[in-house]
């Protein structure tokens, strides 16, 4: 399979916080950072895949700062590596401020996609091929990250119940 470069299926998704997205405090809910982000991540997924995907796994999400009732919240995903039916996507997601323009980082979050094909069974994945140095980067660690993510997943299942 032809690979293709990480920018060509790299996504940018932004909405307003809007109050019945939040807490009593008029920060957005945790639970509406995750949703979005499992949204966003599935752009870059089907756009390098083609294909219908599953959500497999999200590595930990740390939330560094709140994001305010009427600022924007921005979240960028880009495919860092693809296995064979798997792909691990990072999503990255910040706060802009309307009136001022800064924008803060606020979260980051890997999340495992694995391509589907219509009978909803896993099928191979082009290759994703890092350009920048930062790509290049991720694309190494990702590799860690999976087999940190596998042997986690396995040490679960042989839990007993
Ligand atoms: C994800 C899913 C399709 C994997 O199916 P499976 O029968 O375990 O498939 P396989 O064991 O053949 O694994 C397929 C790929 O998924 C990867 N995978 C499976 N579970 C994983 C996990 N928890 N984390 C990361 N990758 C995972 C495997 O490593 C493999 O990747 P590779 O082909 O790139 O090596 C299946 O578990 C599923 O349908 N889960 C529900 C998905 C869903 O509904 N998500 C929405 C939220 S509930």
């Amino acid at each position: 399979m032809k690979g293709k470069p990480v920018r060509a299926s790299q996504s940018e998704m932004v909405e307003v916080v809007l109050p019945n997205q939040a807490n009593p405090l008029g920060n957005i809910l945790g639970g509406r950072v995750m949703h979005l982000i499992d949204i966003a991540g599935a752009l870059a997924a089907h756009r390098h895949s083609h294909s219908y995907a599953a959500t497999a796994s999200v590595d930990h999400i740390d939330f560094r700062y709140p994001i305010r009732v009427g600022q924007m919240i921005v979240l960028k995903s880009s495919v860092n590596r693809v296995f064979n039916t798997s792909m691990e996507v990072g999503v990255k997601v910040f706060a802009e401020d309307i009136l001022t323009g800064e924008r803060r980082h606020t979260s980051s979050a890997y999340v495992t996609f694995v391509a589907l094909d219509a009978k909803g069974r896993p099928k191979p994945v082009p290759p994703v091929i890092p350009e920048t140095t930062d790509e290049r980067r991720r694309y190494q660690e990702a590799a860690v990250r999976r087999e940190e993510r596998l042997a986690l997943r396995l040490k679960k299942s042989q839990r007993r119940p």
